[in-house]
């Protein structure tokens, strides 16, 4: 150390520094060989030993179940494959592979995103448009749809930051109103789950129905919508950009290599008592501290300043979460035909602790609350079905903004 200078040694630190951070040892399970599963339990016994088989990191869940004859749809490595596979043929565990490729689906959907992105009319035409976008867009875009939106509807569409992100992206809402104050809200977020890449489409899709088409100008007469597209852009991006099956935050976990918080279970309302890991490694990870996470701190500061007004939250989840009312799903499926799980948000059973759903009722005082499971099937849908998703959802908002109306406006 004697022949370092000052300034070698900073530079000494600095390198260091790097290696430390590009090399943080950072593992996913790898798409090599992974198999996906699709798993029904028909004992508790069963149930539990499944449960317990997905505290592997080499186990990633997509969908766990919760109840006998439910399936469960979970993805295994191929270094993990022949003793996952006898574990379950052992307890005689039913089983399906769905697929013995995972890596290929993977590619296969990079591919079938970036030609629909080519192919998009909104790409080709080169300048900014109001229409639904027919691929998965990356964050950016959605920024630059976003602007344009409040720049030509400016009458009726404004847009702020809530707050930014681990890695200091801008989080978003989007209110669409006929202005006026103290209107009933309701709030609207998505993409809490970076993987789930159908919830900010959806949202997006909604804000697109509300702004352009003028048949729906009486569903902001008296209810003011507030929708925030992606709530987790970092691990949104890191999607794209690194790992498909991404589903954390990207925050850095102090005195662990392992990335992230599942920021759908870091919320202060019986945090970490079930449902979540307290292991920085685990997927559902609740985080050191409720709201250790500066994106669901923006959500909760945004909520509270809004408490008075926001009625309902609906926070929108691909496949694999808890379900929707009765009266949505009724209405859901009416145009497309697709079946939805019904029942309560807070059924003990299902419980997973630390959920912005239980939070936004239970503390801020939201009258509904509701996780919604978006239509799909397995994997995100393809783009081709972007649009349909979103107007079956669409037909669900348009039900609780009418309660919401007929409740709170007189
Ligand atoms: C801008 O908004 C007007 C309606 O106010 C609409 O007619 C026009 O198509 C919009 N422009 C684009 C590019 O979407
Ligand atoms: C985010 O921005 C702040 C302030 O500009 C900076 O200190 C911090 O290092 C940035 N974080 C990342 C992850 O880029
Ligand atoms: C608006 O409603 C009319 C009458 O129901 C319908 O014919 C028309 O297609 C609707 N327009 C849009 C853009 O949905
Ligand atoms: C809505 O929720 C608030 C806060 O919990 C409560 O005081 C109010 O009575 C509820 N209103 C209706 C119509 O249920
Ligand atoms: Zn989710």
């Amino acid at each position: 150390m004697k022949s370092l200078t000052k300034m070698n040694m900073v530079y000494f630190i600095i390198i260091i520094f790097i290696i430390a951070v590009s090399s943080n040892g950072e593992h996913h399970p790898p798409l090599k060989g992974m198999q996906y599963f699709s798993i029904t339990c028909k004992t508790q016994e069963q149930l539990s030993l499944l449960k317990s088989s997905t505290n592997n990191p080499n186990v990633l869940t997509l969908k766990l179940s919760h109840i006998l004859g439910e399936s469960a749809d979970i993805l295994v490595t191929a270094d993990e494959l022949s003793q996952f596979k006898n574990i379950l043929s052992l307890h005689k565990i039913d089983y399906n592979i769905i697929t013995d490729d995972v890596e290929h689906l993977v590619h296969q959907e990079f591919l079938q995103n970036n030609i629909a992105r080519m192919q998009s009319s909104r790409t080709k035409l080169n300048k900014p448009s109001a229409e639904p976008f027919d691929y998965y867009p990356r964050y950016q875009e959605m920024e630059e749809y976003i602007t344009f939106l409040a720049k030509n509807y400016s009458k009726i569409v404004s847009f702020h930051s809530i707050g930014t992100t681990f890695q200091n992206r801008t989080l978003y809402v989007i209110k669409v109103s006929s202005g006026g104050n103290n209107k009933p809200q309701i709030l609207i977020d998505a993409g809490i789950h970076a993987r789930e890449w159908i919830a900010p489409s959806t949202a997006l899709y909604a804000i697109h129905q509300l702004v352009t088409n003028q048949n729906n100008t009486y569903l902001y007469k008296n209810v003011d919508w507030l929708i925030i597209p992606s709530l987790n852009p970092d691990g949104y991006e890191y999607t794209h950009s690194n790992y498909r099956f991404w589903r954390k935050t990207r925050s850095i976990n102090e005195g662990s290599t392992c990335i992230g918080t599942d920021a759908n279970r870091n919320f202060d309302l019986k945090w970490m008592t079930v449902g979540a890991s307290s292991n920085p490694c685990s997927e559902t990870y609740g985080g050191p501290k409720p709201f250790s996470e500066v994106e669901t701190l923006a959500l909760k500061n945004y909520v509270m300043a809004n408490k008075k007004t926001i009625k309902a939250y609906l926070t929108l989840h691909s496949y694999g979460q808890r379900s929707i009312a009765e009266k949505a799903a009724a209405a859901l499926a009416a145009p497309f035909g697709t079946r939805y799980t019904i029942g309560s948000s807070t059924n003990v059973l299902y419980a997973a602790a630390g959920g912005s759903d239980d939070w936004l009722m239970g503390v801020a005082g939201a009258n509904l609350s509701y996780t919604v499971e978006l239509p799909g099937g397995r994997f995100d849908p393809p783009p081709s079905r972007i649009e349909s998703v979103g107007i079956e959802t669409f037909e669900a908002f348009k039900i609780f903004q009418a309660y919401i109306e007929k409740k709170f406006v007189n």
